[in-house]
């Protein structure tokens, strides 16, 4: 399918079905700024609550951390980002657009926009950080940033966690939260927008032992992701050249995922050696170095980070996921997502409306929430356009009740993927769907 095609229509299915929506959309829109439906913000929380699983409560060696958006002004010249957080723009002679001076199109000449040839000015930096005012006065002693990364947040905070979690190096900081980057070329959906989620793990360690930590976490990484069910055909490391480096990176890698509009960076893996630690220690003159307990020996530990946005996870999925398939002579879309990232677990339909049907049914499905597995109670329209419903929305597993459920009290249960149905008592419905869940 061409590139667009794939994209228009995942845009429209999350549209259609609640995932996402533009940002004001009734005004027009906001440029590359995205809303998430009663779906989206499901699926969001899933990737969060994974992530967090698998970073923090699943090991003894990270702390959460939820550091505020707006940090001091230092902050951002201690990191580099106020200097050296640019991107290259240039301006169309003719439409007066602007690019960044790296797109394709502009290196070869042409405006993306207009078409014009050979009309662009001059390549300028520009500062993708959104700047703000802090307090009643608009004055450049008030101005603040919105955070570009959450990195910074747990580097200011090194001394404070190690401390009271009573850790030592190795050990990391893990975050999600907010981020924000003023991007003169957004585009591609959620891939690349102005407002975002990241979930970042920085991991302290000793000099030394930074390249062995790096192609640790490396791969734990590359498992998380086709722990989400990801195809691992369409995943491949990209490890930074010399030019692609960022300003605080001895080495970088970038997870990438064959997108419909190709080969494009999934998470980033970095050694930000001592950097970061040791401009925060001479902007603010405190000392932030780490004593060896065993040897009482000082050092600023390396830092290992794993960077990945929660917006891009969920591209990844959704678009991961998205099939068109024909069955006997019918079309289908189907979100095959995996069940521990699908918003609703199980869909539950009376067969018809009459019988009391409607009533065994309803009972399930209130059973099934107490028991915290998202259900959707449907019993309008017919079977196979329920189903079809579901399958668009991604949910696993659609459970029919029928004029058997009042004769044996079971009741069918069809796969979103294979279509399967398998009958199963009404009591050990629960049960069925929490084993498949959590194993
Ligand atoms: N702290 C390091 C850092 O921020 P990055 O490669 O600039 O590194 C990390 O960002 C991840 O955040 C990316 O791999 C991507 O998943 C996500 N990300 C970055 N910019 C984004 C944007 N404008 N929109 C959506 N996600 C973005």
């Amino acid at each position: 399918m061409p590139a667009n095609d794939a994209m228009d229509k995942l845009v429209s299915l999350c549209k259609r079905r609640g995932y996402i929506f533009q940002s004001s959309e009734i005004y027009g829109g906001t440029g590359s700024v995205w809303d998430y439906g009663p779906l989206g913000v499901e699926l969001k929380r899933n990737v969060k609550d994974l992530w967090w699983s698998a970073m923090v409560h699943q090991r003894d060696d990270v702390e959460g951390l939820d550091a505020a958006i707006l940090m001091h002004p230092r902050v951002w010249e201690a990191s580099g980002h106020v200097d050296g957080f640019t991107d290259p723009l240039v301006e169309c002679g003719s439409c007066n657009r602007r690019f960044r001076a790296d797109l394709d199109e502009v290196l070869a000449g042409q405006c993306p926009v207009c078409g014009a040839k050979d009309a662009f000015g001059e390549a300028r930096s520009f500062n993708l950080m959104f700047k703000t005012f802090m307090g009643p006065v608009e004055e450049a002693a008030s101005t603040i940033y919105l955070r570009p990364e959450t990195a910074q947040g747990s580097y200011v905070n090194f001394l404070n966690i190690q401390g009271a979690a009573r850790q030592k190096v190795p050990f990391g900081i893990a975050q999600i939260g907010k981020a924000f980057r003023n991007e003169i070329t957004p585009g591609n959906f959620i891939f690349r927008t102005r407002e975002f989620e990241q979930m970042e793990m920085q991991f302290f360690v000793e000099p030394g032992t930074d390249d062995e930590w790096f192609e640790r976490w490396l791969e734990a990484r590359l498992a998380w992701h086709q722990s989400l069910g990801i195809r691992p055909e369409k995943l491949r490391v990209h490890p930074h050249g010399p030019d692609e480096l960022a300003h605080y990176a001895k080495k970088a890698v970038d997870i990438e995922y064959e997108y419909p509009f190709g080969w494009k960076e999934f998470e980033g893996v970095h050694n930000r050696t001592d950097f970061d630690l040791s401009r925060h220690q001479e902007y603010s003159g405190k000392r932030l170095e780490y004593i060896d307990p065993g040897t009482n020996q000082r050092f600023l530990p390396y830092v290992i980070e794993t960077a990945v946005g929660v917006d891009r996870t969920m591209l990844v999925a959704l678009v991961d996921a998205y099939r068109e398939e024909s069955i006997e002579g019918d079309e289908r879309v189907v979100l095959a997502l995996a069940p521990a990232l699908a918003p609703i677990k199980a869909a539950v339909f009376p067969l018809v409306k009459k019988d009391g049907l409607p009533d065994v049914a309803r009972a399930l499905h209130d059973g099934l929430r107490s028991a915290s597995i998202p259900s959707f109670f449907d019993l309008s329209g017919s079977i196979g356009r329920r189903y079809r419903r579901q399958d668009e929305a991604g949910t696993p597993w659609c459970i029919t009740v029928d004029g058997q459920t009042l004769e044996d009290r079971s009741v069918t249960i069809r796969d979103r993927d294979t279509l399967e149905q398998v009958r199963v008592g009404l009591d050990h419905v629960r049960g069925w769907i929490r084993e498949r869940l959590d194993g």
